[in-house]
């Protein structure tokens, strides 16, 4: 039997306790994927052939990427390094020792969207950088804690970005996350700044990601000639983690978390 579809009045859709399973399955898979790309990020590998792996695993496992053919886009991840905020296309390039990466997959599980990203380095992390991704993960971690029943969208955004400012470092604004399900992006913009107590108010079942940019410098940005492309303008450099989480009774679910507990590229 099918049940109404309920959306709010801001557009945002409240999925079903039995969503929930579906979009577990597709989290985890993005997630498995991202595990299992880890030890071929060396010095010296291609970006290219990063994505190349991961597009077979995504075959292997019967599932379909979202990112190929979505607006043009040829990929089944997107790999962006250093300066690079988001939206890097796999190529050629090989990696340094020291570059730090992250990579993005999103892929589609009978219908079910999962949508992960992660910070990787090639060869030695240098402090800087280490503290750059340290802060951009715990950005995220405490964006999810506010993510539940009676909070706003303001509040995650607030916890994002007074946590990012008060260590120095800037939230980039061109860039949100969004609403997701049995569709890539949806409402809500989940903005990755904000004040508390505005914004839309979160309920049972939205879904969506966080999925913050965090920069070293200033926090603008500029989309390169091959229109995808994203760089800080200052040339410094930005980190980012995504999850896709679903709000709960009294929280959230986070879709995809690493099985291997390998979601932060430093933590065992
Ligand atoms: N996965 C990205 C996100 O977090 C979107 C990538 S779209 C692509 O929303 F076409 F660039 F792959
Ligand atoms: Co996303
Ligand atoms: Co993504």
């Amino acid at each position: 039997m099918d049940t109404k579809t309920r959306i709010t009045r801001e557009g945002i859709r409240l999925y079903e306790p039995a969503d929930f399973a579906g979009m577990h399955k597709a989290g985890r898979l993005a997630a498995e994927i991202l595990d299992r790309i880890i030890p071929m990020v060396e010095p010296g590998v291609t970006t290219g052939e990063l994505d190349q792996a991961i597009e077979d695993m995504v075959n292997e496992a019967g599932a379909t990427s979202a990112t190929i053919g979505y607006k043009g886009y040829e990929h089944a991840s997107c790999i962006s390094i250093n300066h690079v905020v988001c939206h890097g296309i796999p190529s050629d390039k090989k990696l340094k020792d020291g570059d730090i990466l992250n990579i993005d997959v999103t892929v589609i599980v009978d219908g079910w969207y999962g949508d992960t990203s992660r910070m990787f380095v090639a060869g030695k992390l240098n402090r800087k950088a280490e503290r750059l991704i340290d802060v951009t993960h715990e950005a995220l971690m405490r964006g999810i804690e506010a993510a539940k029943p009676g909070n706003t969208f303001g509040d995650i955004g607030f916890a994002i970005q007074s946590f990012v400012e008060k260590n120095r470092m800037a939230v980039v604004r061109d860039f949100c996350g969004h609403g997701l399900g049995q569709v890539f992006h949806a409402p809500p913009n989940v903005l990755h700044y904000g004040r508390p107590g505005t914004g839309p108010v979160l309920q049972e079942g939205m879904f969506f990601t966080i999925e913050p940019m965090v920069n070293l410098g200033r926090p603008e940005t500029k989309v390169l000639a091959d229109d995808w492309t994203a760089v800080t303008r200052d040339k410094s450099l930005s980190a980012q983690f995504e999850h896709s989480i679903g709000i709960t009774a009294d929280g959230n679910e986070i879709f995809t978390l690493s099985p291997a507990g390998k979601f932060h590229p430093t933590y065992a």
